[in-house]
Formats: C-alpha cells, sequence, structure tokens
C-alpha cells in the first residue's frame, strides 16, 4: 500500500477525535442532538486546526440515521454514502482554485435537488474568501433565501475577507491554535500505532514547531519517523529534523537560488518530496528564510535578537546575503508569498512550489533567460492541468460523432431537410443518441441531481462502449470532477448498460481549450457533418425515386 501521510491517516473521524476546539465541537453536537441546525455555518482559523475535518463530520452527522450524542455513527447509509463521496447530497467547492461566478452557480444549481440518501444537502466551500465578489453576490441570493434542507459550510483561513453580508448570516465558529500539550497526545497516539517511543522533550519540539497547527505537526513528525531507528523518536532526532539540517538545506537552497542553479533546485525539491516533506511548509520555511537574509541586509548589525537566532546564524546568513541585491530578495519574497496563499488548497503544492521557486529565480536574470521562461511555461500548463485534473485523467476532447448534438438554432435548417427525408425513408436513430436519451430518462427518475449535472454537457457519441459527454471548460473545476468520480461514474455505466442489455461504460472528458474559438470550430465542424450526411440522404432517396 502507498504511504500515507501521518495527517491523512489521522483525520479525525468523530467529534470526539477533534483535539482542543472544545467550545466549537460543544456547540455543534448540541445543534445535532437537539435538531437545530443553522442554515450556515462560517468556520475560520489558522491552517491546520481541524476546519475541513469538522466540516466533512457535520456533513455527516446531521444527515446519520443513528447519531452517537451528535457524532456520526459511520456505519448507517448516508453516513458510508458521504464518506465513499458516493452521493450528492455532500458537494465541496474549494474556492481556492474554483472562484468564479460559474463555479459557485453550478454548485447553487445543485440545490433545487432534494437530498437523496439522507435528509440535508450540504455544501462546504472551503478557503471561502477567495470567492470573487459576482460569486459572493450569487452565493448571498441563496443564503437570503436558503431552502428547505440545505446547510452551507464555509471556511475560510482569513474571515476577515469575508463580505459583511455574508457575515451577518452565518453562524460564525472561530477555531484556536491547538495547545502543545494536545498536540503531544495525539501524536503519542500516532507513534503508539507505529510502535514508536517517543522522548517527550522530542514531542515538546516538534509540537512547539508546529505552532498550533496539527497538520503541520504530523508533516514534522513524518520527517521525524522517517529518521527515527530501533522505534525510538529522541531528542537528537528532533532537534536534527527541525534544526541544523533544516537549516543547512536552507542555506544550501539560497546557494542554489543565488547562482540560479535550475537543476539544483528541482532536485533539491525532489529530494524533500521524497522525504515526505509538504510543499507548503517548505515553502514557508523558505519565505521564513528570505527574509532572514532580507533582515540582515537592512540591519547593519545585531539582527539575532530580532530574528532570534544565534549570532553564529546571524554570521551565515549575513554571508549568503552578499550573494543577493536586497531588490532581488524583495521580489523572491513577493514570489514565495504570493505562492504560499495561491498554493495552500491546490491539488499539486509541489508544482506550486516548483513554479514558485523557478519565477523566484527567473525574474532576476531577466531576458536573457528564454529557455527557463518556457520551462516555467510548461510548468503552468502542467499545473493547470493538474488542477482541472479528472479521475480518468484523460483531457483530450473527443471528436463529435456524426448525429453529435450541436445547439439547435445552429442547425435548423439542416435538421428540417433531415426531418423531412426521415419520413418517407424512416433513418434508424444512432443507437448511441437512443441509448443515450433513454438513460437520461432513467436517470431522471433514480438520480435527479446527476440529471441536473448531465444535462448541460454536450453527448459526443461512444467508442469501444464507453459512452462520454463533452464538459464545458468552465464547469472543469466542478461537473468535470462530480462526473468522473467512480462512484458517479458507475451510476451511469449502469444505467447505460441496463438499457442497452450489454455492459457499457462512462467517462467525462474537458472540451479542448474551451475557449469560444474552439466551439465555433466544433459548431463548424458538426454542421459539415451534417451537411454530408444530408447529402448522402438525398442521394439515397433519388435512386429510391428511380425505382
Ligand atoms: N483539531 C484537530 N484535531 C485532530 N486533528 C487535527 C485537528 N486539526 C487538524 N488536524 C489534523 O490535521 C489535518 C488537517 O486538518 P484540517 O484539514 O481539518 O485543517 P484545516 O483547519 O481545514 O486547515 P486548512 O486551513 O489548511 O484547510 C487533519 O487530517 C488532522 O490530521
Ligand atoms: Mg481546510
Ligand atoms: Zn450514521
Amino acid at each position: 500500500m502507498a504511504y500515507q501521510a501521518l495527517y491523512r491517516q489521522w483525520r479525525p473521524m468523530t467529534f470526539a477525535e477533534v483535539v482542543g476546539q472544545e467550545a466549537v465541537v460543544k456547540t455543534l453536537k448540541r445543534q445535532i442532538e437537539t435538531g437545530r441546525i443553522a442554515h450556515a455555518y462560517l468556520l475560520c482559523g489558522c491552517r491546520g486546526t481541524g476546519k475541513t475535518s469538522i466540516a466533512k463530520i457535520m456533513s455527516r452527522a446531521i444527515n446519520c440515521q443513528n447519531p452517537n450524542h451528535g457524532d456520526p455513527c459511520g456505519v448507517c447509509e448516508p453516513c458510508r454514502a458521504i464518506l465513499a463521496e458516493n452521493t450528492l447530497d455532500v458537494l465541496e467547492l474549494d474556492a481556492a482554485s474554483n472562484n468564479s461566478v460559474d463555479n459557485v452557480r453550478d454548485l447553487l444549481e445543485q440545490v433545487r435537488y432534494p437530498a437523496q440518501v439522507g435528509r440535508y444537502k450540504v455544501y462546504i466551500i472551503d478557503e471561502v474568501h477567495m470567492l470573487s465578489s459576482a460569486a459572493f453576490n450569487a452565493l448571498l441570493k441563496t443564503l437570503e433565501e436558503p431552502p428547505q434542507n440545505v446547510v452551507f459550510i464555509l471556511a475560510t483561513t482569513e474571515p476577515q475577507k469575508i463580505p459583511a453580508t455574508i457575515l451577518s448570516r452565518v453562524q460564525r465558529y472561530d477555531f484556536g491554535r491547538i495547545p502543545a500539550p494536545l498536540i503531544e497526545e495525539r501524536m503519542t497516539l500516532a507513534l503508539q500505532k507505529l510502535n514508536i517511543i517517543a522522548e517527550p522533550e522530542a514531542l515538546q519540539m516538534v509540537a512547539r514547531a508546529a505552532e498550533g497547527a496539527m497538520r503541520d505537526a504530523f508533516s514534522i513528525l513524518d520527517m521525524c519517523v522517517s529518521s527515527t531507528a530501533d522505534g525510538a523518536l529522541t531528542a537528537a532526532i528532533a532537534r536534527e529534523v527541525l534544526g541544523a539540517s533544516d537549516r543547512d538545506f536552507l542555506f544550501a537552497f539560497g546557494e542554489k537560488l543565488a547562482v540560479s542553479d535550475m537543476a539544483g533546485i528541482m532536485h533539491a525539491i525532489d529530494t524533500l518530496m521524497r522525504a515526505g516533506r509538504e510543499p507548503q511548509v517548505f515553502l514557508k520555511e523558505l519565505t521564513r528564510h528570505v527574509r532572514a537574509l532580507l533582515a540582515v541586509k537592512a540591519l547593519p548589525e545585531n539582527a539575532a535578537a530580532l530574528l532570534e537566532i544565534t549570532d553564529e546564524d546571524e554570521k551565515r546568513y549575513r554571508k549568503q546575503a552578499d550573494s543577493f541585491t536586497s531588490e532581488r530578495l524583495l521580489r523572491m519574497m513577493d514570489e514565495l508569498m504570493r505562492a504560499e496563499s495561491e498554493m495552500r488548497y491546490a491539488s499539486a503544492p509541489r508544482v506550486g512550489l516548483e513554479v514558485a521557486v523557478l519565477r523566484a529565480c527567473a525574474e532576476q536574470k531577466g531576458e536573457d533567460t528564454a529557455a527557463l521562461l518556457e520551462r516555467i511555461a510548461t510548468l503552468e500548463t502542467k499545473l493547470s492541468a493538474f488542477i482541472g485534473q479528472v479521475g480518468s485523467g484523460q483531457l483530450q476532447p473527443v471528436q463529435p460523432q456524426q448525429k453529435a448534438d450541436t445547439k439547435p438554432q445552429e442547425k435548423v435548417n439542416a435538421q428540417a431537410t433531415v426531418a423531412d427525408k426521415a419520413k418517407s425513408t424512416p433513418l434508424p436513430p444512432t443507437d448511441e443518441q437512443a441509448i443515450w436519451e433513454e438513460m437520461l430518462k432513467l436517470i431522471a427518475k433514480t438520480e435527479p441531481p446527476l440529471l441536473g449535472l448531465l444535462k448541460k454537457e454536450r453527448f459526443v457519441g461512444s467508442q469501444d462502449g464507453v459512452f462520454r459527454v463533452q464538459v464545458a471548460f468552465e464547469r472543469k473545476d466542478f461537473t468535470l470532477l462530480q462526473l468522473n468520480k467512480p462512484a458517479r461514474r458507475d451510476v451511469i455505466a449502469r444505467a447505460l448498460s441496463e438499457v442497452a442489455g450489454k455492459p457499457l461504460a462512462f467517462e467525462a472528458v474537458l472540451d479542448g481549450d474551451g475557449g469560444a474559438g474552439k466551439e465555433d470550430k466544433l459548431r463548424e465542424e458538426n454542421l459539415r457533418t451534417l451537411t454530408s450526411t444530408v447529402g448522402r440522404d438525398l442521394l439515397h432517396v433519388d435512386e429510391n425515386d428511380k425505382l
């Protein structure tokens, strides 16, 4: 089995497993026990303190058939369906990468379908402060007149960026940093499972370094664990992981940045990732390192006190700072900080880290880095591809089949001709189209919300038993992702198979580059296809007439 980072293994599944956040947990549990569920919640607080975890627990708890003191049971049908992401009753949107009004509209469109397996439809919008103002307005409209049995759970690290109009319509919960002793306890549990015994001092050091974020604690612990031998996590190991070795690494990294050693940088990042480091955590450390370099440049002497470092370290920073201009350091700082906020929720944070660091490098060299810029462009392309990643991993547009549907008005004339001819010599409906439509009818009965998603997209035919819809580019982050979830694909494939009486599969693919130009081209192509079809039919009819 692939190694799973500790923080993932230890995501709390019940309120009982949540550490700290007592006030939040107590109130939410009471609401569930008494059935007084609010329409909208806002979970605020530092990163890695349990917001997303609690949102997920809530989504199950309010739908659970046998809640245990407000905790989800984990075994009833709704609990299982939600855990397996098997239902459209609980929908998540990561506003960091899907912040447009279209993204929100697609999500809200699902509001009109009642919950299927549970009682409530739950919308989890993570990093909600990233929504565009148009998107906020769309959300506000729904919050103003909340539909029955719909619950919004919004999470953010930056509540000050949420419009007051939204704030006034949500129940707000503030998540505090998690006290070190609680972090230590939870780490101890994780270590027990791994049969590792830790020196108390080692745990204290890790907890302190995590600054109240449980996820960071687990990430650091992961590194410690990979350096332990004989099942013992000593203070020396923790010190090594946290301190000197990390600093050495950062100084070495700094040297590579100074000489814009791209290959070296990529290798170093690779080494880090192999060691199980979190791109975000490293980015934070790198930012701190660059800040220290800036500080020693700004302060001709005695920066040690300000930076809380030793005099010896100060010397080291000074030496490295000499290889940079202040302007360059400032630019790097800019890049790194921007990346920190951008990639927090990216689905491929490593690529985000690479792009940020290469950018930080590239800027200083100016125009003589054409090749480098090209590499960055490649990385950026990769990054956006990753972000729009679909389960199938297949993003190529599928060529429309002959009878692929186009916008009706574009083919009115051609259609009329086809229809006229069809009367005299009935064309058998293209099988796949008929199967597709029958399947939609079936889904309309069993899974109306799914129909809502499917209807908007273009059916582009089948190949080797795989039926495909082409999802418009602007819906790639929501609809495409939803339709390609294995469970969802299964439902559609089963319905198709039922209709056709043979096993069929389904997948959603992305509409090429999604630009308007592309759509025009497709339309043109469809028209041409239709014209040629009509042409052949005419020929056929002529022959009939002769007979
Ligand atoms: N209060 C907590 N109790 C137990 N574990 C926690 C807690 N908070 C965070 N964790 C650990 O950290 C991981 C990430 O937590 P979660 O995603 O809930 O944080 P978050 O507050 O949403 O962070 P972010 O703001 O970065 O999205 C969890 O999988 C879990 O391992
Ligand atoms: Mg979160
Ligand atoms: Zn349950």
